[in-house]
């Protein structure tokens, strides 16, 4: 082998280890129910310059119950979260903001949701607890997605 070869296969070992330790941006879990006796786990890692990524849970990409939204910077909000759902493809609608944030670019953080048919429970950094109501009254959803600037560590549905 000459050293052309060399740094070929170099490169490609390289390659292939960035590609398996970098967890890609987006996860989307489909068809795969997700009822109100599991919880959902997601560690991540906002990225350095992230602006906002965000978890989604519907029924389909139509009717998302919740979508939880962490804006480090987004239209005039800053280091806001945002808990808002759509219905039959509407705008997001009863959005409802919350100062409490403890999310750092570039440090990995937990979030844990639960709900039953009443509410959404978002367990975020600080032992911090959202309610958020489920207006679907659904205990079973087929859509999970993380979006964003967000790079996904674990995902878990227990
Ligand atoms: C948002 O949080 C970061 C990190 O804690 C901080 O450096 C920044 O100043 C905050 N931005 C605003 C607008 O509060
Ligand atoms: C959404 O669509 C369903 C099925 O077409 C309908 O029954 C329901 O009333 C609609 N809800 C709203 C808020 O538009
Ligand atoms: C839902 O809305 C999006 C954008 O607002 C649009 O691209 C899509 O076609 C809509 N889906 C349906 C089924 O109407």
């Amino acid at each position: 082998m000459n050293i052309g070869s060399w740094a070929l296969l170099l490169l490609c070992v390289l390659h292939l280890h960035f590609g398996h330790t970098q967890p890609p941006p987006k996860l989307t879990l489909k068809d795969m129910p997700v009822m109100a006796t599991n919880q959902l786990k997601i560690t991540g890692i906002p990225k350095l310059n992230a602006k906002r990524f965000n978890i989604n849970i519907g029924l389909g990409e139509e009717n998302i119950a919740l979508q939880f939204d962490v804006r480090f910077e987004f239209n005039n909000d800053r280091n806001t979260t945002v808990f808002c759902y759509k219905q039959n493809n509407s705008t997001w609608t009863n959005l409802v903001k919350d100062g409490h944030f403890p999310f750092e670019k570039g440090e990995e953080f937990k979030v844990t949701i639960t709900f039953d048919k009443d509410e959404f429970l978002v367990k975020i950094p600080g032992n911090y607890i959202k309610s958020y109501p489920n207006h679907f009254g659904a205990e079973k959803f087929m859509l999970v997605r993380v979006q964003g600037d967000v790079r996904i560590k674990s995902f878990n549905i227990e």
